[in-house]
């Protein structure tokens, strides 16, 4: 079986899966590639455009016509049509639009090709809800990083506090993720499952010093096997 040279990791909102793939991608000294921050791009460019985050011609028509950029510098992740998103991208709203988008198949599609193309040559860690299963299901080191619902939400909250984004009750984000949680689960195209050959990686009880250092070993021993340089 020939793999890919993708780190997949996958899991649900807050589980901690951005800051893990961002600090091993960092410790591996390979690309990080967050693909959520593409849904989020889209969604939000399709709400100040006023498109409607539905299936059909209008929404083929952006996705054709727009040109999305991605990890341009250390303060562009991500940008369409030249403009950088990288910070609005994270407003909480943006949240709500991005699990909408999601559903559509053509933007996964376009998504799809897009994170395959920035995956071809290198090494990198991706992470998302679908990298194991539907992107690069021949990724040689496969994840998916979890954390009870509690956990979450309370990490969500001290995000958005810091933020500066303190109007939201606990209460509200708990309800929120659970809602994201639910829909990313159960869409028809590409949910978000544990690919049956990922590790499971439970946060809620471990500090993140720990979960990285796991990971790397890990990472380090397939590479080996398989005779990827790292
Ligand atoms: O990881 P995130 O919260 O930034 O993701 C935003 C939304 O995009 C979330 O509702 C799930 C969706 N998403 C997806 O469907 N597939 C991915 N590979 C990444 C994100």
């Amino acid at each position: 079986m020939s793999f890919s040279k993708v780190i997949a990791i996958d899991g649900p909102s807050g589980s901690g899966k951005s800051t893990i793939a961002k600090k091993l991608a960092e410790t591996l000294d390979v690309l990080y590639i967050d693909t959520g921050a593409m849904f989020r791009a889209l969604a939000y460019c399709c709400d100040q455009r006023n498109i409607s985050l539905t299936a059909g011609p209008e929404m083929d028509e952006f996705l054709s016509s727009i040109n999305l950029e991605y990890g341009k510098s250390s303060d562009f992740l991500i940008g369409i049509d030249g403009e950088n998103l990288s910070l609005k991208i994270r407003e909480h709203n943006v949240s709500k639009l991005a699990s909408i988008i999601s559903q559509i198949p053509k933007v996964r599609e376009y998504l799809l090709n897009f994170q395959r193309d920035l995956a071809s040559r290198v090494v990198c860690v991706m992470e998302g809800r679908d990298i194991g299963t539907v992107v690069f299901p021949n990724a040689f080191c496969k994840f998916f990083v979890t954390a009870s619902v509690e956990v979450r939400s309370n990490r969500r909250l001290n995000q958005l506090q810091e933020a500066g984004e303190s109007e939201l009750s606990l209460e509200q984000i708990m309800i929120d993720v659970k809602k994201r949680d639910e829909s990313d689960m159960n869409r028809e195209v590409a949910p978000l499952k544990m690919a049956e050959d990922a590790a499971l990686v439970d946060t809620s009880e471990m500090e993140l010093v720990e979960v990285l250092s796991s990971l790397k070993s890990s990472v380090l021993d397939k590479a080996k096997g398989i005779g990827i340089s790292l």
